[in-house]
Parts: structure tokens; C-alpha cells; sequence
């Protein structure tokens, strides 16, 4: 376009703006929940444990009572399953694995992982892939831990860096979402799995915190397929190097499911050890019902299909309006995840904030951003998060089709100053 035309479309998205303006919208497409259709089909997991249930876990223990410090035998086979891991190597926490991450990394900083408290080693870092999940950002900031960049490509985070970076002895860990990754719903290929099982970090007590938490949530039939981590570090030799954590928060209800972690028999001797310091025991009446309802691997995905099919037409929303609205204009680029809970929009660069405040300026609240990065820092500030599973599918329509519009304006007005 020329420097007229810009200027043109200019003048009109913003009469169109306005108009959003005036309709004192109030949506929110800023964090991954399910929307309350989707949490209605959840509902029949309450009524599993009730006043008349049997009460015992499948090895007589009364789920009423305090034992079975790491969990009831059927949850942990239910996500031994799930996993791919031998249900020894499980452990079942509360309601939220970020909960258990974040209580990961406390212990480390001031027992090790290990070895000596990461706390008394000086500086620490944690390589990120970016974009990523902010909450795992927040974690390592709230430690004193920094961050490096790893950038994630098509099949996952840059190898060639990370196989770089993890030279470094002050490096000790590695915070990542392998399948249907935050924000970007990509899946680590075959390649990268075999190439992180085969890491040689110069820490000799380097984590990676593998966080599955979208291992069950495929969209359609042709879901991807994740690499059995465990099976692969065998091969080399490094299954310590991982603690894998899942939870059912996107499976039945967030805040109020059940997290796992997986991890080699070291790491769950040395985990147990604290826990029985730590509880008594977390709550088996939800093992339980979780696992009465969603049974076995075939369970959930009887499940995972009927939450898929009320979100399919929430991520349509969003890809139809993006390719209607902003398809060959080259003011974004996105993604067709097979999975997860985002869609993730780059737009032209120095142009995210823009858009996002745009948006907020017309009432649709987006994550904000940035926050995809490490330190709220996107050094080109172009990533923009989208959260579609949340908002009713009408209100949906009107945040995308006004997302596409604040894009624009933000793209154009870059041109303009250009
Ligand atoms: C990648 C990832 N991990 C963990 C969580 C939080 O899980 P939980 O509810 O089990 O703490 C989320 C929630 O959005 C997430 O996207």
C-alpha cells in the first residue's frame, strides 16, 4: 500500500474501533480455563463419592483417613497408564502440579536436587523455551533463578542451543511443555526427545521439569504423538535428569483435580522423603472419584473427546477469524494446534503491546504481552497468547474479529511510522 492508502485503511479500522468501542464490551480471553459447558461435563465425577460410596481404595485403605502418603493404587495406575510409567514411579500430590513445581524448585534451591542446595551454588539459571507458560517463568523469577532464551522451533526448542547452553555448570534446569506447548500447542519431535534424553549438562544435578499438563488434550482424530521421555533417558542413561508433572486440572476441574509427578526411583525416594516431612497425605476422596469415573487410558479419551468437541468450534472461531481477517495481509502468523488450550499470534514486530492495549482499551482483556517471555521481556514484542477455550462461542466472535481489528491498526500505524 502506499503511504495514502495506509493512511486511508487507517481513518476506517479506527471508525470501526470506535464502534467497539461503544458497545462497553466486557470479554476475557486472557488465561487457559474451561468454560462453563465444558466444566457441566465433568459434573458426573461428584457423584462417584457420596455419603452411601464405599470408601476404600483398591488396597482396603479407608480414603477417609490419613495413609497412602503418595497416593491410592488405582490413581497412580490410572496415570502410569497415561504416562507410560511404572506406577512405582508415581507420586499423587493435591490439586495443582504448578503447586508441585514451584515446591520442586523450593526444595532444590535449599536441599538440592541431589547435591548441594542450589542456593549455596552462586548464580543459578534455567534455559526457557520461548515463547513459553509465564507461570513457569514467574517460578524460576520468584527464586532468583535466570532465565536464558531458548527459542522454540518448529519440532520444539532450539537443540543446537540448548546442547550449548547446558555446558554451563550454572545452568540446572530446563522448565518445559512438551506436547501441545503453552502458547504455541507445538509437540517436541521424536528428534528433540532423543536429543534432550541425550543432554550432558555440566551440572551434575540438571532438572528438567517436564510439565505434560496437555498430554491427553488432543482436538481432532490426527492428535500428536510425544516421545516416552523415560524410555529414551533409559537408553542414555539420564532418567534422573527428569521430573515429569501432570495434573487433571484440564481433564475434569481446575483447582479442584488431582497432580502427578513422575520420576526416576531416586528422585521419587528423595521426593518421599520430604513429603513425609512435608503431610500427612493429600486428599484420596478425589483420587478416588477421578479415578471411579475416568477409570482407565480409554476413559479419558472418551472424555477428552466430549471436552474436544465443545472446543473444536472455540478454536475455529479463532482460526477462521484470523485467516478472514488478517490472511495475506503479512500482519500475522499463527498456528493450527492439534492440542492444548492457546493459539499463538505473532504479529509484526513492536506491535503486540499496541494491539493488546487496544483491546483492553475496548474492553476485551488478553494475557498480556510479553508475558509469553521470560521477565515479561519479548525482546521483539510481537507474541500475543490466545485463550479461546474460556468465552462463550458468541462472545468469542466479537473478541477475535476485534483482536484482528487491533492488529491491524497497530500493523498499520507501524507501517505508517516506518
Ligand atoms: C503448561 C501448564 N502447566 C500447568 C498448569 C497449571 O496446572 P495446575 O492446575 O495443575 O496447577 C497450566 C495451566 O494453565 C499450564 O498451562
Amino acid at each position: 500500500m502506499t503511504k495514502n492508502e495506509l493512511n486511508e485503511t487507517l481513518s476506517s479500522l479506527r471508525r470501526e474501533y470506535e464502534e467497539y468501542v461503544s458497545k462497553n464490551l466486557k470479554l476475557d480471553m486472557s488465561r487457559g480455563k474451561p468454560g462453563a459447558t465444558q466444566l457441566n461435563l465433568s459434573m458426573s465425577i461428584l457423584n462417584e463419592v457420596n455419603a452411601d460410596s464405599e470408601m476404600k481404595a483398591s488396597d482396603g485403605t479407608d480414603c477417609r483417613n490419613y495413609g497412602l502418603l503418595d497416593g491410592i493404587p488405582e490413581f497412580k495406575a490410572l496415570y502410569s497408564e497415561l504416562l507410560g510409567v511404572d506406577p512405582q514411579n508415581i507420586i499423587v500430590f493435591g490439586n495443582s502440579s504448578l503447586n508441585v513445581m514451584f515446591d520442586y524448585i523450593s526444595q532444590c534451591m535449599t536441599h538440592g536436587a541431589g547435591s548441594t542446595p542450589w542456593l549455596l551454588q552462586g548464580k543459578i539459571k534455567f534455559a526457557c523455551p520461548v515463547p513459553g507458560y509465564d507461570r513457569h517463568f514467574s517460578i524460576l523469577e520468584y527464586f532468583g533463578i535466570e532465565m536464558i532464551n531458548i527459542p522454540m522451533l518448529e519440532d520444539g526448542p532450539d537443540m543446537d542451543l540448548m546442547e550449548e547452553v547446558v555446558k554451563d555448570s550454572s545452568v540446572k534446569g530446563f522448565f518445559c511443555v512438551p506436547k501441545y506447548s503453552n502458547p504455541e500447542g507445538k509437540t517436541f519431535s521424536d528428534d528433540v526427545v532423543r536429543r534432550i534424553a541425550a543432554l550432558k549438562p555440566a551440572a551434575n544435578d540438571f532438572r528438567i521439569l517436564w510439565d505434560n499438563a496437555y498430554s491427553e488434550h488432543d482436538l481432532y482424530d490426527n492428535s500428536d504423538e510425544l516421545l516416552n521421555v523415560f524410555e529414551e533417558c533409559k537408553k542414555c542413561g539420564s532418567e534422573d535428569m527428569i521430573i515429569e508433572i501432570a495434573s487433571t486440572s484440564k481433564i475434569s476441574f481446575p483447582g479442584a483435580g488431582v497432580a502427578v509427578l513422575a520420576a526416576s526411583s531416586k528422585n521419587i525416594e528423595t521426593i518421599k522423603k520430604r513429603m513425609f516431612v512435608q503431610t500427612i497425605g493429600y486428599d484420596k476422596l478425589n483420587q478416588l472419584r477421578h479415578t471411579r469415573y475416568l477409570k482407565n487410558k480409554a476413559g479419558v479419551k472418551v472424555h477428552m473427546q466430549e471436552l474436544a468437541a465443545v472446543l473444536r468450534p472455540k478454536f475455529k472461531i479463532v482460526l477462521d477469524t484470523l485467516e478472514e481477517q488478517l490472511g495475506g495481509t503479512g500482519l500475522a502468523e499463527w498456528l493450527k494446534p492439534n492440542g492444548g488450550y492457546f493459539i499463538s499470534l505473532d504479529v509484526l514486530d513492536g506491535c503486540a503491546k499496541r494491539a493488546v492495549e487496544l483491546c483492553k482499551q475496548a474492553g476485551v482483556i488478553l494475557t498480556p504481552a510479553g508475558a509469553t517471555f521470560p521477565y515479561g521481556k519479548d525482546p521483539r514484542d510481537r507474541n500475543i497468547r490466545i485463550a479461546p477455550t474460556f468465552p462463550p462461542v458468541e462472545e468469542l466472535k466479537i473478541a477475535a474479529a476485534l483482536l484482528c481489528l487491533c492488529v491491524k491498526i497497530a500493523g498499520v500505524e507501524k507501517l505508517l511510522s516506518e
